[in-house]
């Protein structure tokens, strides 16, 4: 039976160690998508995920996904790297890497933590990465744990050059001032197939949801530590571009 989106809401990270392992949900639903979300949609995130990161397209290059999933994402990603000569470390959950295929080659690699709680690989990338993607995933680590921790750490894994994309971040703000907006109540009727106006609140407290306030104190984190750091909106043809946006962060 296909969940709708009330079942994948707070999810925390042991939710997601028990979704990797139900065999009831699809491999949309174990990330914590309905397939609606997803299905169809991984090809266009990958490539909007390519632009954004140039080194995706390099052979050799270093490329490490935190909280990988177990979608079609990895699965792009672990093809492109074989084709590319590329080292590819693939950070989750035990339970969530169990549902990706073993790759065969020596370059691939499934690493199980929970991050940042994994010292001996952050010693060992230490100024190695040329590419760090944490796609739909700070919002968890928002929630849960620091993510000013969880950035510095990161931070310090980039080659020179080297880029993280902390992508497709549900902006509460951005929600709000889409779903206030002719265009937004538009869309809202159209999904809802009624005349209902969203109920939107202003000037009140969004426990454990990201807003604009911390959306700019990751970018001026980044920015003081030396890294430049940028807002980017995603490609039109993403299913939330609407209300979610992305960090791009470069060492220089
Ligand atoms: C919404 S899914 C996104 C998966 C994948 N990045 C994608 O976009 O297809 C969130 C993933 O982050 C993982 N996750 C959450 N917090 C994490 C942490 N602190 N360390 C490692 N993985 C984490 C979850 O296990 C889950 O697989």
């Amino acid at each position: 039976m296909p969940k709708d989106y009330k079942f994948f809401e707070n999810l925390t990270y042991e939710d997601f160690q028990a979704m990797a392992l139900n065999q009831e949900l699809s491999s949309f639903e174990k990330i914590g998508f309905p397939d609606a979300y997803r299905d169809l949609y991984e090809q266009h995130i990958f490539e909007d995920v390519q632009l954004k990161m140039p080194a995706l397209l390099q052979r050799d290059s270093v490329v490490f996904d935190i909280g990988c999933g177990c979608s079609t994402l990895p699965n792009l990603l672990i093809q492109s790297a074989s084709k590319l000569n590329q080292k590819l470390i693939l950070l989750d959950s035990f339970e969530m890497l169990s549902q990706l295929p073993e790759s065969g080659s020596p370059l691939i690699r499934k690493f199980p933590a929970r991050y940042p709680d994994c010292p001996d690989l952050l010693q060992e990338l230490k100024g190695r990465v040329d590419a760090a993607i944490v796609y739909s995933v700070i919002q968890y680590v928002f929630a849960e744990g620091n993510i000013f921790d969880f950035l510095d750490r990161t931070l310090e894994l980039l080659a020179p050059g080297g880029r993280i994309l902390i992508g497709d971040i549900p902006n509460i703000s951005m929600r709000k001032r889409f779903f206030s907006s002719e265009t937004g109540i538009k869309s809202h009727q159209e999904f809802t197939n009624s005349n209902d106006i969203p109920n939107i609140e202003f000037n009140k407290i969004e426990a454990k949801q990201i807003d604009d306030s911390i959306m700019m104190s990751i970018v001026q984190r980044a920015r003081s530590a030396g890294f430049h750091a940028f807002l980017l909106p995603q490609a039109k043809n993403l299913p939330m571009s609407n209300r979610r946006e992305d960090i791009l962060i470069v060492r220089p």
